[in-house]
C-alpha cells in the first residue's frame, strides 16, 4: 500500500511496546488508528496520543485470543473508522522455561495469544481486505520464529506458527491475484514490556507462585536484561513497519546480527546436522 494517509490502520497489542510504537507511526503517515488490548488504562493512554497527532483513533478492550471479541472488534473498527487498510496483528506474550518445565496453562496462554491472537486476526479481517483488493496484513512473530533460542519452547512454537500462518497466507493471496499485502515482523530484543508480560495474564491461566525453579528465575532475569539492553528501539521497529507496507515487503528482519544464525539453522539442516545452537554457533 503505497498511500497511507486517510487510511485506517488496526494493532492488537496497541497498548505497549511495539504495537503502541506502529500505532504512532501509522499516525504520523496520517492514518486514523485502531488499537486492541487487555490492558485499558494504557489503551485510553495511547488512544489520546494517536489523537494528539490529528487522527482519529478508536480503542478496544479485546483479548486477542477470544474469537467471538476479535470477530466483535473488526465490526467495531468498521463502524468506528469507516474501514480497515492496514491490520497488525501484534499482541504477544514471552513466559520462559525448559520444554519440560512449562505448564498447561504457560501452553494455553501463550498458544491463545500470540498463535491464535494471530489466526483470529487473520479470519476477521481478511476477507474485508480481499473484498475491497487493498490492504496489508502484518502478523508479528520474531527471530523466535526462525530459529529456536533455548528455554523458548512455548515461544518458539507459537511463533514459527505465525511465520508458517504469514508465508502460507501470502500464497493462498498471491495465487488469487489479490493486491492485499502480507509481511512478517521478525525483531529480535527490544525494550519494551514483553519480559513482564505476565502482568496481564488472566487469574485462570496462572501458575502457582512456588512453581519456578532457580533455573527458570535466573532465566527469566536473563531474558529481562536482554530486552533491556537491547539497541534498536520500538520506533526503529515501527519504521521498518511502516517501510514494508509501503513497499510490500513480506520479511521485516530488524537486526542484521542474527542472520548468521538464521543461515546457521538452515545450512544445518540441509546438511543433516543436528541443530546449530542460535546464540553460540553462528
Ligand atoms: N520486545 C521484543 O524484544 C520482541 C522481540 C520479538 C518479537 N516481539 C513480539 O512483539 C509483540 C509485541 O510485544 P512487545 O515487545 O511490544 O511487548 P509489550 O508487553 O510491551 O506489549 C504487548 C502488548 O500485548 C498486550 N496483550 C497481552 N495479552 C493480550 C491479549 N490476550 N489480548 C490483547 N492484547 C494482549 C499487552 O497488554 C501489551 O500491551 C509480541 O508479539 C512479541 O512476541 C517482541
Amino acid at each position: 500500500m503505497k498511500e497511507l494517509r486517510g487510511n485506517v490502520s488496526v494493532v492488537t497489542g496497541g497498548a505497549s511496546g511495539l504495537g503502541r510504537a506502529m500505532a504512532l507511526a501509522f499516525a504520523r503517515e496520517g492514518m486514523h488508528v485502531a488499537i486492541a488490548d487487555v490492558d485499558a488504562a494504557n489503551l485510553e493512554r495511547v488512544a489520546a496520543e494517536l489523537r494528539a497527532t490529528g487522527v482519529k483513533a478508536f480503542a478496544a478492550r479485546v483479548d486477542v485470543s477470544k474469537a467471538e471479541q476479535v470477530d466483535r472488534f473488526a465490526q467495531d473498527v468498521l463502524g468506528a473508522l469507516g474501514g480497515v487498510h492496514v491490520v497488525c496483528n501484534n499482541a504477544g506474550v514471552a513466559p520462559i522455561g525448559a520444554a519440560w518445565e512449562s505448564t498447561l496453562a504457560d501452553w494455553e496462554w501463550t498458544m491463545g495469544v500470540n498463535l491464535w491472537g494471530v489466526i483470529h486476526g487473520v479470519r476477521a479481517f481478511t476477507p474485508m481486505l480481499l473484498a475491497q483488493n487493498e490492504g496489508h496484513i502484518v502478523n508479528t512473530a520474531s527471530v523466535a520464529g526462525l530459529i529456536n533460542p533455548p528455554s523458548s519452547a512455548v515461544y518458539n512454537v507459537t511463533k514459527h506458527g505465525v511465520v508458517a500462518l504469514s508465508e502460507t497466507l501470502h500464497h493462498d493471496l498471491d495465487e488469487r491475484n489479490s493486491k492485499v499485502g502480507v509481511s512478517v515482523l521478525c525483531p529480535a530484543y527490544v525494550p519494551t514490556g514483553i519480559a513482564d508480560s505476565a502482568r496481564n495474564r488472566p487469574v485462570e491461566l496462572s501458575n502457582p507462585e512456588s512453581g519456578k525453579s532457580a533455573d527458570q528465575l535466573a532465566r527469566e532475569e536473563m531474558l529481562r536484561k536482554a530486552v533491556t539492553s537491547g539497541k534498536v528501539s520500538a520506533e526503529q521497529v515501527a519504521r521498518a513497519v511502516v517501510d514494508a507496507v509501503k513497499e510490500n515487503r513480506f520479511y521485516i528482519l530488524t537486526h542484521p546480527r542474527i542472520n548468521g544464525a538464521i543461515r546457521a539453522r538452515m545450512e544445518a539442516i540441509l546438511a543433516g546436522r543436528p541443530p546449530s545452537h542460535p546464540m553460540r554457533d553462528a
